[in-house]
């Protein structure tokens, strides 16, 4: 292949054309940012689009002629990007646009005067393609320009019929190629050929608008839209075998070819694709991030994630270890800047994203890692093709690493298996058209790694539309959940408070197109914040803009009750010990908590004095100052920190000046005053030095005391007495119960010793002695003693022992022996213990009378058959 073509830089060449069309009336614009304004597209995908209103007459141009050399991004052809000599996912498109002024003919003329004239290609090095019906555009380009008829190819509706989307603005083209083999001879010039042709420029006869079911209706006026690839005129112009090795691209990949220590020129294809991809992605992710996009796993936050992935691990397939994304991004943007130069305003910003997104996607592969060995441990011989494919699409982890892997073990990989849930995927994201498959499987851990931090609202804001960044069913990552569904949502921002600090976590509803959930309780998870609850209607989709609306109700009184606990802690510091400190706390809606370092008890006089003086701050209405400052002036400035709790450098404080300030990320009142009353309901010990108080503040005071009000006046009903005069009420009926108690004992008494004086028919007579043994029942052990007492004197020479079962777990026993007794050597205090262990007890006292209990009253019956046998032959 010659070339006698004058080499120009890519500036050259953009400049050259900017300069071409200015000179032809052309207004000169800046690129637009490749975040459109074009809510049907992700990303800006060609030079018309921040025309788009324009053509369709939503808009009037101010200028009826325009020139623009836009950044773009496509995503649809990323897997052949560094495989083919031409695919982009970024790329520059420089443009002539004419908003019903000029049409096909000027057009085609400056197309042909700009490519031989300007960019002074050989005319015999152009083939252009018209479409298929477009006798006009056939015309101009044989009769005026003098293309010979053979050169000029009619073209069918997929390649010379463009339209920036399903609907929209679109019309027949025209397209001019570059013919790098001219020596490959005329009789058949076959552009689809890319390994001869390359088209360069297209001039697109923008007079239609396709509608939903595909019908075409003129525009109001003929335009012109027209796209000249920077980088193909810079492989034609530069000589060189592909886009990627052209000034606009190639430092990029030399700078990763120096860091992977390779020399390109002499890499392997699979090392150069690796490199290619890296230049071309990392053009694409410095532009993107410099146009405030953020990676996440949602729309193109996700096109920034995947295009960042991509570039790290292709760099460890070269063999790059630890981070390289910023050294290389440095490049992109140093060849960028010129023409761009919100790269270098936005520079520091973009290294700072790349570093924080390449950490963490290496953590992410040594999570592969991880469950690449789990896998390889159940399946010793093959690795699935779709567990190959969750790694690789979940973990971003590359199947020629997880080939490696498997070999390097002596396994093989189910390719087949892999291409089959690949080809799924495809399908999938295909039909889903140019949206991205936007979920990622897995746990809320997993998805740490695809979602952005939740940015909290709160402090300001009540309500706050918001999208679902992810979604759990039981644990588990979902796409969607519908009506009755328990469900965890994280939002990429919200309103909602979530449980920290010992405030409990907001309440409310997250709604929107026909979808209703209500949120029972928001927690924070890392840095994301879970909304939980229930989907009362609808369905909920990862995706989905919804309106994030607290319940303020709740919310108030969260709040008034942490305002109070920190009024608390100094009202304890200024009236019991200034050096009392917090041990922990609980804020929830309805009471709050507060526990403290004391030594001892407050007394009750304190406790008044304590809830007098917070009263008395709440009536003075003190303003609330919340401030964010760094630690130290934070202390300096005596704000209480919580002993053993980690804070930042820069420290929120909650300051109700000369009464309370301490460093605080919770929720507050504005003015002491909003917290309406407080009340304190109760001060007791939790641990050795450690005390509580529970109280209630603002709304929930009136609650407290309405069930108090409600218990009282049913105890008044109760006791026909008035509120005050309850207590006293109560103190007499005590009293009369105690005498009455009394009363009750000694009858019981009497009625078991008149009971037991017909037991005396019962003694055994054993010589001269009696004997008698016997279950009195339920008997107390006063009443059981009196009654032995009793019975041995009656009897006179005798040994008695009683036993009763006062409580159902509990055995009395009583001995009562005549000294006689004692003087065969028998001791009633002895021998009672003896007889009670057999009752799983024991017990004893003095030689002629005796008590002891026991556990088991199922072995009285056994324990006074002993007894019995005992005294028999100890008195014979
Ligand atoms: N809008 C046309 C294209 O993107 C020029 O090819």
């Amino acid at each position: 292949m010659s070339s006698a073509l004058k080499p120009l830089t890519g500036e050259q060449i953009r400049d050259k054309f900017l300069n071409f069309f200015a000179q032809r009336d052309h207004r000169v614009l800046p690129s637009a940012s490749l975040v459109p304004e074009d809510p049907t597209v992700l990303l800006t995908i060609a030079g018309m689009l921040p025309f788009k209103p324009i053509f369709l007459g939503q808009r009037s141009a101010e200028f009826p002629r325009a020139t623009t050399s836009q950044k773009c991004v496509r995503t649809n052809d990323i897997e052949n990007v560094g495989r083919t000599a031409r695919h982009h996912t970024f790329f520059e498109m420089l443009g002539n646009f004419s908003f019903g002024d000029y049409f096909k003919e000027k057009a085609i003329a400056w197309a042909w005067e700009l490519s031989t004239e300007v960019y002074q290609l050989p005319a015999e090095r152009i083939v252009v393609s018209v479409f298929r019906d477009d006798d006009e555009a056939f015309e101009i380009w044989r009769d005026k320009i003098g293309i010979p008829a053979h050169r000029i190819q009619r073209m069918g509706e997929a390649d010379n019929f463009w339209a920036s989307g399903p609907t929209g603005p679109c019309g027949p083209c025209s397209e001019l190629y570059y013919d790098f083999h001219p020596e490959r001879g005329e009789d058949n010039l076959d552009l689809e050929d890319d390994t001869r042709f390359i088209e360069f420029y297209n001039l697109v006869f923008m007079e239609y608008n396709r509608d939903g079911e595909g019908n075409l209706t003129p525009l109001a006026n003929k335009n012109i839209d027209t796209g000249l690839g920077l980088e193909r005129m810079a492989q034609i112009l530069q000589n060189v075998p592909n886009n990627y090795e052209t000034d606009l691209i190639f430092p990029v990949i030399q700078k990763a070819a120096e860091i992977a220590n390779i020399d390109y020129s002499k890499a392997d294809a699979k090392t150069k694709v690796s490199l290619k991809v890296i230049g071309d992605h990392a053009r694409a992710v410095v532009h993107m991030i410099a146009d405030g996009i953020t990676a996440s796993n949602i729309g193109r936050g996700y096109v920034l994630r995947r295009l960042i992935r991509r570039v790290v691990r292709h760099g460890r397939l070269i063999g790059i270890e630890g981070e390289f994304t910023p050294q290389v991004a440095q490049v992109a943007i140093a060849l960028g800047e010129n023409a761009y130069p919100n790269l270098r305003e936005a520079q520091a910003g973009i290294i700072a994203e790349l570093q924080r997104e390449e950490s963490r996607f290496l953590e992410t592969l040594e999570r592969g890692e991880k469950l690449l060995a789990d896998i390889m441990q159940k399946n010793p011989k093959q690795i699935p093709g779709r567990d190959a494919f969750t790694l690789y699409d979940t973990y971003g982890f590359p199947l020629e690493l997880t080939q490696e892997i498997a070999e390097e073990q002596g396994l093989t990989v189910d390719l087949a298996g892999f291409e089959a849930a690949m080809e799924e995927q495809r399908v999938r994201s295909q039909a889903a058209h140019e949206t991205i498959d936007l979920t990622v499987q897995g746990s809320l851990d997993q998805l740490a790694e695809h979602i952005h931090p939740t940015e909290f609202l709160g402090y300001s804001e009540h309500a706050a539309t918001s999208e679902v960044t992810a979604l759990l069913v039981e644990g588990k990552s979902a796409t969607e959940a519908s009506a009755g569904s328990e469900v965890r949502v994280v939002l990429d921002r919200t309103p909602f408070y979530a449980e920290s600090g010992g405030q409990i976590g907001d309440r409310g509803y997250l709604s929107g197109d026909e979808v209703l959930m209500r949120v029972e309780d928001v927690k924070k998870e890392g840095e994301f914040f879970v909304h939980v609850g229930r989907i009362e209607r609808g369905t909920l989709q990862v995706g989905s803009r919804v309106s994030a609306q607290i319940d303020r109700a709740c919310r108030r009184r969260a709040q008034a009750n942490h305002s109070a606990t920190h009024l608390l802690q100094a009202a304890l510091k200024k009236i019991v010990d200034d050096s009392i400190s917090q041990a922990g706390s609980l804020v929830a809606f309805d009471r709050l908590r507060f526990d403290f370092n004391c030594p001892r008890a407050l007394t009750p006089e304190e406790v008044r004095e304590v809830e007098n003086q917070i009263n008395t701050w709440i009536a003075e209405a003190h303003p609330a100052q919340v401030a964010v400052m760094p630690l130290p002036e934070a202390k300096a400035k005596g704000a209480i920190a919580m002993f053993g709790e980690k804070y930042g450098d820069e420290v929120r404080t909650i300051d109700f000046p000369g009464v309370s300030m301490e460093l605080c990320g919770g929720t507050h009142v504005s003015n002491t005053a909003e917290i309406g009353v407080f009340k304190i309901i109760a001060e007791t010990g939790v641990a050795s030095g450690v005390r509580r108080i529970e109280a209630v503040a603002g709304p929930s005071v009136l609650e407290y005391l309405e069930v108090r009000d409600r218990v009282v006046r049913h105890l008044g009903e109760q006791f026909k007495a008035k509120p005050e005069e309850i207590p006293s009420r109560i103190e007499s009926l005590l009293g009369e119960l105690k005498a009455t108690q009394k009363q009750l004992e000694a009858m019981k008494a009497e009625l078991a010793i008149a009971k037991s004086d017909r037991l005396v028919s019962e003694a055994e007579t054993l010589g001269e002695f009696k004997i008698l043994v016997a279950d009195l029942g339920e008997v107390e052990p006063d009443a059981l003693k009196t009654a032995a007492e009793r019975l041995q004197q009656k009897l006179g020479s005798a040994a008695v022992i009683l036993g009763s079962v006062p409580t159902p777990e509990k055995v009395s026993l009583v001995a009562a022996f005549s000294k006689d007794v004692n003087g065969k050597g028998l001791q009633a205090g002895k021998f009672i213990g003896g007889i009670a262990k057999i009752c799983g007890g024991g017990g004893g006292g003095r030689p002629n009378l005796a008590q002891a209990g026991g556990r088991n009253p199922s072995q009285l019956k056994q324990a006074l058959e002993t007894a019995r046998q005992e005294l028999r032959e100890g008195l014979q």
